[in-house]
């Protein structure tokens, strides 16, 4: 049975900053009370150019390098978002588009700030099944778009990016371990969007009333992040046969540093285990650990060998924890290969003549069908 080897990561976050100095002349709120309260200093806002499938496409690029593999090695692409660019198509399809891996199948996954961590668990055991050898998992948000700038329960929380990790098979022992899913439906009220699926179309009185947005019980989602993170991250180390002694790192959801604070005690490990960057980048939801992960790897805190824990919670109320051993690129990248980059502008051209034919069917031959 082959296993499933963490090959490639990437990161990409809009240029534009939003500081809690910001955010105080918007909400009555101050740069103190979000960094005592939270620990964030400033997180990143798409620009109106940018979309969750752009910056997707942008870290999943950068992941397909670090792996030197082609958009067109992989067979799946699994893209894990609460802000996806609509509710269908699915932002993984056209992501798949964009970076022009061909022969992929791709479908979006929602499991909100826990996605990320489904998504790679998924991608694994279609790798441990054997029915496909390459996939690419992208968590992509761009929830500044869902997000109301009156409200200082949530403004102050949230920001913009994606990150994305290779996974590869292959025999030699090691990549992803064991995981585990968690769901709680009874919460879902704690944490939602409440307009804008079947339940409650968009309407008039929704708009007004800010439905749209998100709303959030903030000290229920607290109370609940603070059980589950050390309780999921001990299970997924059990289930891997490993001791929480073993772990070199532990990659946690960005979303508060008193939740991860609040972890480390529950597991009696020290914080200097815990990767955060939250106070750069707030909460990106389900793209916050692998945006974590890269830069855990590029400061050297995690190396080919290290044994991991990515552990998160968010909306559902889900949550997951995922030991993994960490891989690097399967092949030593000596032979020199087209830069996956440079798929994106023949991708495009492709894509414009695809639609080009179909419309040109569709005049010639569509009456006959
Ligand atoms: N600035 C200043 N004051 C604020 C504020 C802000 N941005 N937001 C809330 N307050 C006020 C409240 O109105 C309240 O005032 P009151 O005592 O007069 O009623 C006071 O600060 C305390 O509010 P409280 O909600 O108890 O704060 P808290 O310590 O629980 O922190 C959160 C609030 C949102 C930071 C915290 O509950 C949290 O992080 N929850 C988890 C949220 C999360 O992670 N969501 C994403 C999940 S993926």
């Amino acid at each position: 049975m082959p296993y499933a080897h963490i090959t490639g990561w990437g990161m990409h976050l809009p240029a534009r900053i939003l500081t809690n100095e910001d955010l105080a002349k918007m909400v009555d709120t101050s740069d103190q009370w979000i960094r005592e309260r939270t620990g964030i200093r400033e997180r990143r806002i798409a620009s109106e150019h940018e979309s969750s499938a752009s910056l997707g496409a942008e870290a999943s690029v950068q992941a397909l390098r670090m792996a030197g593999i082609s958009p067109t090695d992989l067979d799946l692409i699994i893209c894990s978002s609460s802000s996806p660019e609509h509710i269908f198509p699915s932002t993984a399809s056209i992501i798949q588009d964009k970076i022009g891996a061909t022969r992929a199948g791709a479908f979006d996954l929602s499991a909100a700030c826990s996605g990320f961590i489904y998504a790679i668990n998924m991608g694994a055991q279609s790798i441990r099944s054997g029915s496909v050898k390459s996939v690419l998992v992208i968590g992509a948000e761009t929830l500044s778009r869902f997000t109301n700038y009156k409200d200082r329960n949530t403004c102050i929380l949230f920001g913009d990016g994606a990150g994305a990790f290779v996974l590869q098979a292959s025999e030699k022992p090691g990549g992803v371990m064991g995981a585990v899913m968690h769901s709680d439906g009874s919460g879902a009220d704690f944490l939602t969007i409440p307009a804008g699926g079947s339940k409650r179309p968009i309407d008039e009185v929704g708009l007004h009333t800010g439905q749209h947005f998100i709303h959030m019980d903030g000290k229920e989602v607290f109370r609940f992040a603070t059980r589950v993170m050390a309780q999921s991250t001990l299970e997924a180390v059990t289930k891997s046969g490993w001791k929480l002694e073993d772990l070199k790192m532990v990659v946690p959801h960005q979303a508060n540093i008193r939740i991860i604070e609040a972890a480390a005690r529950g597991l009696k490990m020290p914080m200097e285990k815990f990767f955060v960057n939250l106070e750069r980048y707030g909460n990106t939801s389900t793209a916050s650990i692998p945006i974590a992960t890269t830069e855990a790897v590029q400061v050297g805190k995690i190396r080919p060998g290290d044994k991991l824990v990515f552990v998160g919670f968010g909306a559902g109320l889900t949550w997951a924890a995922l030991a993994a051993e960490w891989t690097g690129p399967l092949e030593p990248q000596t032979t020199r290969r087209i830069d996956p980059a440079l798929y994106q502008p023949w991708a495009r051209v492709r894509s414009f003549f695809r639609r080009v034919l179909r419309a040109l069917e569709g005049i010639f031959f569509g009456r006959q069908a």
